[in-house]
């Protein structure tokens, strides 16, 4: 199927990619993971469907998920909305810098059992097949900063 040509622009996140990353916070022990990532257009729509899975390196045992949707929006601009099990919501707004995209969160939304989460910044890029972010977030009472890093390769 033909994307939509408003998809042009941010079409080098397509595809499924599949990966390893590491995590620190100052609150926690550092961890590792496997990941996989899939984003897809909604049909016809000027939208990329967003679903990320994490697992235990070298096992199935699931660690972190989200859903999303990331949304262009004219020539250098993009949204991203987010779901997490954790019971956060995100909604950010991003640059995209030639195939690169800097989001931030315009807005972070809590269920009432959800852990303290203020901030979260995610920077993503793709060069020659490989899909690589960075995440940070203002927790738990603790200033801004690196929460994960992982780099992805592109399998289909
Ligand atoms: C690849 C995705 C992610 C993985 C594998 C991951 C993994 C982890 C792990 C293993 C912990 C420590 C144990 C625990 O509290 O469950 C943790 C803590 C935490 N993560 Fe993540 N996480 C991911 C993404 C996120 C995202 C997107 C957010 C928020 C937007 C987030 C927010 C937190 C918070 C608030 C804590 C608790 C820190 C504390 O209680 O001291 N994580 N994460």
């Amino acid at each position: 199927m033909e994307i939509n040509p408003q998809l042009e622009r941010i079409s080098f996140l397509i595809g499924t990619w599949r990966g390893h990353g590491r995590g620190v916070y100052p609150t926690i022990e550092a961890f590792e993971y496997d990941e996989e990532i899939d984003l897809a257009p909604l049909g016809p729509k000027p939208m990329l469907r967003y679903s990320q899975s994490t697992w235990m390196p070298g096992t199935r045992d699931p660690l972190h998920s989200e859903i999303g949707y990331v949304r262009p929006v004219g020539t250098d601009a993009a949204e991203l909305i987010i779901a997490q099990p954790t019971g956060i919501t995100e909604i950010h707004t991003g640059t995209i810098i030639e195939r690169r995209i800097e989001f931030r969160t315009v807005s972070v939304e809590r269920a009432p059992s959800a852990k303290e989460v203020l901030s979260v910044e995610r920077r993503i890029e793709v060069h020659e097949g490989r899909l690589t972010y960075e995440l940070f977030m203002g927790a738990v009472g603790q200033p801004h900063q690196l929460h994960l890093e992982a780099t992805l390769e592109k399998s289909k």
